[in-house]
């Protein structure tokens, strides 16, 4: 508790979750189950920042020491979870914690009081919050209402996925078996799964990759189902020169070289990242042109040679992808929302003159935000001619026929398990 405690301290300072408690780890020398039961109550406590933080205002006179105020929360996050263990275990953990650490002991007899009178007092406490945006949807405000305003009617079940664990979906490499062949490989190992894609497996529990039958070997990977359509809806051929143009951490310039032999640019302006597509490329034995660049600025590495395809899948809020990121709706900002679409729509632009006419252009990001979706593709289609909207066709596992897709809000029914995602297919006309 107090290792999370102190994750979840960071991330109100504006950290990255995975960076504070990878931190806080190494810090309090966490290892095996208490670094996982450390990361486990810290991402519940940000999934649950919204109400708990509302509740400790409620409970409090005045506003505690950040680390104190961190533990607080870390403790009714626990409390709200329901049934998870005994109410009183949970009380006597956090007091315990907060005697063994020099700086948190004072404050011990403050959060046993606020916890135990919040116990007493859980009902007529929720009921008080429970009228709060932030704390009946854990998000906060401007995102509850930028969601609701986008989508008036699906708004409250994009917020209510947000909170929910997400699964762990997988990619079968296609070079190296079929979904069936893998399914049978996992029901070997007595682990159940269903297939929900061309492509992909969801297991019915998470486990470790070393678990995974052939995971060193390049057999599967770990990807969700809306960022494996990005590969197949590109449909590019064997040969055809293709642009990855925000390729890191490589998971689609990975799915696309299991589907092809196009030769393949992995992009990206973040040259440390560009190491993760390599040794994705070396796991899965494929080979990519890796290279550092802006691509809202191809004058830096560019060879003059069009490309017949291009996959943008562009940097963005990643609100689409909360359920698996809990910590992002409370790092992002309301402003950042104009800076990504522009930053969006800049390399859109900056790409379309790469693209050889009778070529395709695939715009993506893991967003839910109608602003780094449909209304950067409607303003770029409105000023550049030649572009042409083309429908972006799926079939579902569970349907016989295919459908047009543009925005695809997350989900979690059994054979369409996937995150919020937007495709866009531009043609550049001949
Ligand atoms: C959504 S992630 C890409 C995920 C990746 N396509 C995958 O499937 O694993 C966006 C990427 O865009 C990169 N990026 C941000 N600004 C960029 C720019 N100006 N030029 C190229 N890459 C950029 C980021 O470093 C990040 O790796």
């Amino acid at each position: 508790m107090r290792a999370a405690a102190a994750a979840l301290a960071q991330l109100i300072e504006g950290r990255a979750l995975p960076e504070a408690l990878a931190r806080v780890t190494d810090e309090h020398r966490l290892t095996g189950i208490s670094r996982s039961a450390a990361r486990d109550i810290a991402y519940g406590a940000t999934r649950r920042l919204g109400t708990a933080r509302a509740l400790a205002a409620r409970l409090n006179s005045r506003d505690p020491a950040p680390e104190v105020a961190a533990l607080q929360l870390v403790g009714l996050s626990e409390l709200l979870v329901p049934q998870r263990r005994h109410e009183a275990v949970i009380v006597d953990q956090l007091v315990s914690a907060a005697r063994a650490d020099a700086a948190l002991a004072p404050a011990a007899a403050f959060l046993n009081a606020t916890m135990r009178r919040f116990l007493r007092e859980r009902e007529a406490l929720e009921a008080l919050v429970a009228g709060e945006t932030e704390a009946r949807w854990n998000h906060p405000g401007w995102w509850v209402d930028r969601v609701r305003q986008d989508h008036p009617h699906r708004w409250e079940s994009v917020l209510q996925a947000a909170q929910e664990r997400p699964p762990m979906t997988l990619r079968v490499n296609a070079r190296k078996g079929t979904v069936a062949g893998y399914l049978a490989r996992l029901q070997a190992a007595g682990r159940a799964a269903v297939a929900i894609g061309p492509d992909a497996v969801l297991l019915e529990q998470p486990c470790d990759v070393q678990e995974l039958p052939g995971f060193e070997q390049g057999d599967v990977s770990i990807q969700d189902l809306a960022a494996q359509m990005a590969a197949r809806l590109l449909g590019a051929s064997d040969g055809e020169r293709v642009l990855d143009a925000c390729a890191a951490p490589g998971g689609k310039t990975a799915h696309l070289l299991e589907l092809s032999d196009c030769r393949l640019t992995a992009l990206d302006s973040d040259a440390t990242r560009l190491d993760r597509v390599r040794e994705t490329l070396a796991r899965i034995g494929r080979e990519a042109e890796v290279r550092a660049g802006d691509a809202a600025d191809p004058s830096g590495w560019w060879d003059g040679r069009p490309y017949r395809r291009i996959l943008l899948d562009a940097p963005c809020t990643a609100s689409g992808i909360v359920r698996r990121h809990p910590d992002v709706r409370w790092l992002r900002r309301r402003s950042d929302l104009a800076t990504m679409a522009r930053r969006q729509s800049e390399m859109l632009a900056a790409l379309w003159g790469l693209l050889e006419p009778g070529g395709t252009l695939l715009f993506v990001t893991c967003s839910v935000f109608r602003a780094e979706g449909e209304q950067v593709i409607e303003r770029f289609c409105a000023a550049q001619g030649d572009a042409k909207r083309l429908p972006v066709l799926w079939r579902w596992q569970d349907e016989t026929r295919e459908h047009r897709i543009s925005h695809l809000l997350p989900q979690s029914t059994l054979h369409r398990d996937h995150d919020g995602f937007f495709y866009a297919s531009l043609l550049k006309r001949p």
